[in-house]
């Protein structure tokens, strides 16, 4: 295969990435940007299997065949809800693939042509190892630990003690040294040292973020490990894994920017860690103030709702633990046959994913004309009958305009609370994901209906009809 064919193929690949992340950048284009995407991948392996320098296909394609398999199997079982801890796990191996890349570069130069005529590595070449090395490294054992505490395999709990941040500090600048080290003399013992810190830094740079931060530290993991991955791109001489690794390095950075815009968090304040032990993850923790609230049954609510002109929607984490989005469908659809106007609204970090919503509600059909981000329903809620929340918490809490003591003072939030009557279907008075009571649900427009949220849907519609 001549070098201009394989350059233009890779061009190709690269640009139906790039259109693969445009595609998923709205719900109605997903589904097409994930097949640009597996197109893009697709023409990439196959090119780089016809490289004159693959030399072995048993190894290939038993790996091949290996994680195709592993992948396929964990693709269909894992549910929603564990998306997280999975999407962790994947950027783990990312790092290793980047740490391994780079040991078998060092021992062997001359078989990835990297070496010089007398056998070391080229300047360049040691500097791209190092780069990609230590990022790979911390991506690797800093995604483990992310993925333990998601999957709720250790504390999810901030792990912090005097002398934190200088610690980490020195052990970043003796990887360094170490690194600069390397790049002089080529030496395994300074490339090893380098190694062994970040993987150390790795682990210690996530203990002190707590559970709350966690998604905003995988996003930031995504992008380490696309820069790891371009890093290594270098090493290989390989264009496709560089813009592939940059695109991921550039996506992931600007996802989490994105998601500290939307927590009102600064990435600096993020990083140093400490938020989630003030506020935890303690969904199952009752509100700890004894105050009086209304509640209903799924039929009041029905009555309410077939009276109203506009609805508005809010669905929350709650909808994806119910998997009550298919009976939410069958309830708008009935709603609209009665001429309701029916809305959903959609807060940056519902749920535990980004776009988890928009994940449900595409699976479930629902027209993407009624989905609506904050920014552009927020001003709607105003002139609407019924704000009817669905399992959602914290992306409603009032208390985040109105109280500057609460630790998610400043984090925009779905102005519900100035709709004509809220309806809140939950299954009981606890705490969302930030541990905190919701000052909107004793407020007295505000109607609970405690329930699970596919069986309220369903008796919802039972009261509609
Ligand atoms: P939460 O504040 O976590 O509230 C979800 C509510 O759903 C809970 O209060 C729970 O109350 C209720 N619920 C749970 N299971 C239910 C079921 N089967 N039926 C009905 N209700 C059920 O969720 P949210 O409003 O979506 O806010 C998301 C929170 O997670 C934010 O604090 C956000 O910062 C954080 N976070 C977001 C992400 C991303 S990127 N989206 C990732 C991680 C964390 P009951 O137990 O009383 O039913």
């Amino acid at each position: 295969m001549s070098a201009n064919f394989v350059a233009l193929a890779y061009l190709l690949a690269s640009v139906l990435v790039i259109l693969a992340l445009k595609g998923l950048s709205s719900p109605a284009s997903a589904r097409r940007g994930n097949l640009y995407g597996m197109l893009g991948m697709g023409i990439a392996i196959v090119v780089t299997l016809q490289l004159s320098s693959v030399q072995n296909y048993v190894w290939i394609f038993v790996a091949l065949g290996m994680g195709a398999a592993i992948g396929g199997s964990v693709a269909r079982k894992i549910p929603m809800t564990h998306m997280p801890q999975l999407v962790a796990f994947m950027h783990s191996l990312v790092g290793l693939a980047a740490v391994l890349i780079a040991v078998s570069a060092l021992y062997d130069p001359a078989s990835y042509g990297i070496s010089t005529h007398d056998g070391a590595l080229a300047m360049a070449s040691r500097i791209e190892l190092f780069l990609g090395t230590f990022i790979g490294a911390i991506t690797f054992t800093a995604s483990l630990v992310a993925f333990a505490k998601l999957q709720g395999l250790v504390s999810g709990q901030p792990v912090v003690f005097a002398g934190q941040h200088l610690l980490n500090l020195l052990l970043g600048i003796i990887m360094i040294v170490s690194g600069i080290i390397f790049c002089v003399d080529q030496s395994w013992l300074a490339f090893l040292v380098m190694l062994g810190i970040a993987l150390l830094l790795g682990v210690l740079l996530i203990i002190p973020i707590g559970g709350a931060d966690m998604p905003v530290i995988v996003s930031m993991l995504n992008s380490y490990s696309g820069w790891a991955a371009a890093g290594i791109g270098f090493t290989l001489m390989n264009h496709m894994l560089i813009v592939a690794g940059a695109l991921v390095g550039s996506s992931g950075a600007i996802l989490s920017y994105i998601m500290c815009k939307a927590m009102n968090r600064s990435l600096f304040n993020v990083l140093l860690g400490g938020f989630g032990a003030e506020v935890g993850s303690s969904s199952n923790n009752a509100a700890q103030v004894d105050r009086p609230y209304k509640s209903g049954a799924a039929a009041d609510a029905g009555f309410l709702l077939a009276n109203a002109r506009s609805v508005v929607i809010v669905p929350g984490y709650g909808l994806a633990v119910a998997r009550a989005q298919h009976a939410l469908k069958e309830m708008v659809e009935s709603l609209m046959a009665k001429g309701v106007t029916v809305k959903f609204a959609i807060h940056p970090v519902a749920g535990r994913m980004p776009g988890h919503m928009n994940v449900l509600l595409a699976e479930a059909d629902i027209p993407y004309d009624i989905v609506f981000e904050m920014d552009e329903i927020n001003s709607e809620f105003a002139d609407t009958d019924v704000a009817l929340i669905i399992g959602a918490n914290d992306v409603t809490n009032p208390a985040a305009k109105t109280d500057p003591s609460s630790p998610i003072y400043g984090m925009p939030i779905l102005e519900v609370n100035r709709a004509q009557h809220v309806l809140v279907i939950k299954r009981s008075m606890a705490v969302g994901y930030a541990g905190l009571d919701n000052d909107l649900f004793y407020m007295d427009k505000t109607m609970m209906i405690f329930a699970d949220a596919k069986k309220a849907c369903e008796e919802i519609i039972q009261a509609l009809d």
